[in-house]
């Protein structure tokens, strides 16, 4: 794990350019802000940029933190409690321009139409009614570790998390796949494509429909719909270790691969799964902490906790960074836009 611990003068310069930003704009969400983020992105201090262009272009650890950044509390209000609460501007603007552009310097960040309405950053919180489920709204259960949207081909390169609240210490667990001891044997039949990944919940749980969509969103709409619709009958089988045979990438997600794979699958899969766990690590975020998990690397979780639902919850906000925006294109509506159909 690499941790890149803010200097006073760049905390404060990176202050500086969110708080220009933040009177431009109340929220990250605003199409013009995305589309001038890079600009700003480049202009945060040269050790800021090269601490995250090392960790993007040498991959030598796939987890990052960088921490330094200040979030005030009282400011921030209550963690909120029902998951449609988007507040505008956001009560954590300065702090969501900040970790939006820090993010930048790894690519671009998207979104998908399928969660959380479409936004790009997300929020994580628990939410009542859905403590024992296997999403960012879950608490009571450990929340299993996984690729992020493993099922998909066009997932995340990168996955940000910076914590606004974290009071009771949980802590988000992470293994990279450099840590994995496997045998020979296992290695080779997990890098043949014969595995099955099913779409998980939050993409199954699909966000309302707008009433004055475009024939085009309707039309990709539908296409993201078949997808999720086809990859639940039939997942196409994948490999779970690609890339360099020596250091290989990983797509996994065990909650969602089960009772869909062959017996040997389903071994090779038992046998990586209880080597992850033996070298699962992980971290506690503080306010202001981001985290960036590789997610060709990194497979992550979190521990379960007892949610307090009075206000004062654990509260992350949440971003998926792409290296290259055009591998979706196709499914996006435009080039300037984020959102994956
Ligand atoms: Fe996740």
């Amino acid at each position: 794990m690499l941790t890149h611990h803010l200097q006073d003068d760049d905390v404060a310069a990176i202050e500086a350019v969110a708080d220009e930003l933040s009177r431009r704009y109340d929220t990250v969400e605003s199409t013009e802000f995305q589309a001038e983020s890079r600009l700003y992105a480049d202009e945060l201090p040269r050790r800021v940029r090269r601490a995250l262009h090392e960790y993007r272009s040498t991959e030598k650890s796939g987890i990052l933190v960088v921490s330094g950044l200040s979030v005030d509390d009282a400011a921030l209000g209550e963690t909120p409690a029902d998951r449609r609460h988007k507040p505008v501007p956001s009560t954590s603007l300065r702090q969501d321009i900040a970790f939006y552009l820090i993010a930048n310097l790894l690519g671009d960040p998207i979104g998908w139409a399928t969660q959380q309405d479409g936004f790009i950053m997300h929020d994580v919180y628990p939410v009542q009614g859905f403590e024992h489920e296997q999403i960012g709204w879950g608490s009571e259960e450990t929340l299993t570790w996984h690729t992020e949207d493993a099922f998909h081909p066009l997932r995340t390169d990168y996955l940000g998390l910076m914590c606004l609240r974290n009071p009771d210490g949980v802590e988000t667990t992470a293994c990279d796949i450099a840590d994995v001891v496997l045998d020979d044997e296992t290695r080779e039949v997990l890098s043949q494509e014969r595995f099955r990944i099913l779409p998980d919940d939050a993409h199954r749980i699909a966000g309302g429909q707008a009433g004055d969509e475009s024939a085009r969103e309707r039309e990709l709409r539908e296409r993201s719909r078949q997808r999720v619709a086809s990859a639940m009958e039939s997942p196409e089988p994948v490999a779970v270790l690609f890339g360099d045979p020596d250091a290989p990438y990983l797509r996994i997600d065990p909650h969602y691969m089960q009772g869909v794979q062959g017996e040997a699958e389903q071994q090779a899969l038992d046998t990586i799964g209880a080597a992850i766990d033996d070298a699962m690590s992980g971290v506690v975020l503080s306010p202001g902490d981001i985290v960036f998990i590789d997610n060709y690397r990194v497979v992550h979780g979190r521990k379960p906790f007892r949610a307090r639902f009075d206000g004062t919850d654990r509260w992350l906000r949440r971003l998926n960074v792409a290296r290259d925006l055009r591998k979706s294109r196709e499914a996006r509506l435009a080039a300037h836009t984020r959102v994956i159909y």
